[in-house]
């Protein structure tokens, strides 16, 4: 068996995968969304000191499988310097005390493989990665194999719903409370600029959409400062379709060009109903096989960093105790 450390961001989150079976025969996330809610986004420093005090909370209900691990995981970029770090820690601790190999693995490669968490992997495939941090078209022929197309130029699509939600006081995360406002909203009362309609490249950007969606809010505010409701549900309503619109576009283009045989959406942001459906009325058109994660996989967890471990350590891709690295950002 192996074990698995997330702590990237704000969940910490530790899995026990068979290497066998891939059978994830533990697995456990404390999120901290709650104690960041209140900033309107993760505050870093705060971030690292729960996952000190949630990891070790966690692994205590681990121990009981210590005798049975062959390696232990970690994921060691990209995401926030001081909370990577602390999974890092404890990943070099219990492969030193234990005397069993450290793999270091990638995130994103981790949220690729939250498709086949307890499954076999299916590939090539081309992905669409969208979360907090990153808005990415990746062609994926093996683990080792993998081409990136497109990315964004500033802003990911998570990020877009972080950041309205915080200019309309709806805390942090922003996907999902802006997903749920803007069922209650219409969609087609705030016209919106699509970004980069014209280009001809596949590529995404979503500052500009924000800076329009602050300027919209600007326009509603009522005298006593505050937003009326309906106008909240009206603008999140309308900013998710531009957000998703814009996806679309860039995506059906992708499409005209090779249009593939195997689709997927990964990361948080994937569990975007609004997004989901358009994807997969897509793939039908192209007679693409469409795969999604499971929705408790799509946000950040240790057990689709499990599944990308156990093909590492199928590969003998282990790394020293002393040169492990972390790393905010990949190139
Ligand atoms: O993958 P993830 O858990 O963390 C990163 O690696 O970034 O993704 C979190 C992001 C947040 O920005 C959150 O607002 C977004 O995913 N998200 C959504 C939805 N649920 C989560 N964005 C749009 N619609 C949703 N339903
Ligand atoms: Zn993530």
């Amino acid at each position: 068996m192996i074990l698995s450390i997330e702590s990237s961001c704000d969940d910490s989150s530790i899995a026990i995968t068979d290497i066998e079976t891939l059978e994830l025969v533990y697995h456990k996330k404390i999120s901290q969304e709650l104690q960041h809610s209140v900033y309107g986004g993760v505050v870093p420093e705060l971030a690292a000191r729960l996952h000190i005090e949630a990891l070790p909370k966690i692994l205590e209900e681990c121990v009981e499988y210590f005798p049975k691990l062959k390696a232990i995981a970690v994921t060691s970029a990209p995401g926030l310097s001081v909370t990577l770090m602390e999974g890092v820690t404890m990943a070099k601790a219990l492969s030193l005390s234990l005397d069993i190999p450290l793999i270091s693995v990638n995130h994103l490669k981790g949220h690729i493989y939250s498709l086949f968490i307890e499954k076999e992997e299916v590939l090539p495939m081309t992905i669409l990665l969208v979360s907090g941090g990153h808005t990415q078209i990746i062609e994926a022929n093996s683990l080792n194999d993998m081409n990136l197309i497109a990315s964004t130029m500033d802003d990911s699509f998570g990020e877009s719903f972080d950041k309205v939600s915080k200019m309309l006081g709806l805390g942090y995360p922003g996907g999902p409370v802006v997903q749920e406002y803007a069922l209650k909203g219409d969609e087609n009362r705030f016209e919106l600029p699509v970004p980069l309609r014209q280009s001809p490249n596949i590529e995404f950007s979503y500052s500009g959409l924000k800076n329009a969606v602050r300027m919209r809010i600007e326009k509603c505010v009522c005298e006593d400062g505050n937003i009326q409701i309906q106008d909240k549900y009206d603008i999140c309503a309308s900013f998710q379709k531009t957000a998703v619109a814009h996806i679309m576009q860039k995506t059906k283009k992708l499409f005209k060009q090779k249009a593939p045989k195997n689709f997927a959406i990964v990361g948080g942001a994937s569990a975007n109903i609004h997004l989901r459906t358009q994807i997969e009325e897509l793939c039908q058109k192209n007679g693409t096989a469409l795969y999604l994660s499971q929705l408790k996989y799509c946000s950040d967890n240790a057990a689709m960093i499990g599944r990308v471990a156990v093909e590492q350590y199928k590969m003998n891709d282990f790394i020293n105790v002393d040169e492990i690295d972390i790393q905010s950002r990949l190139k």
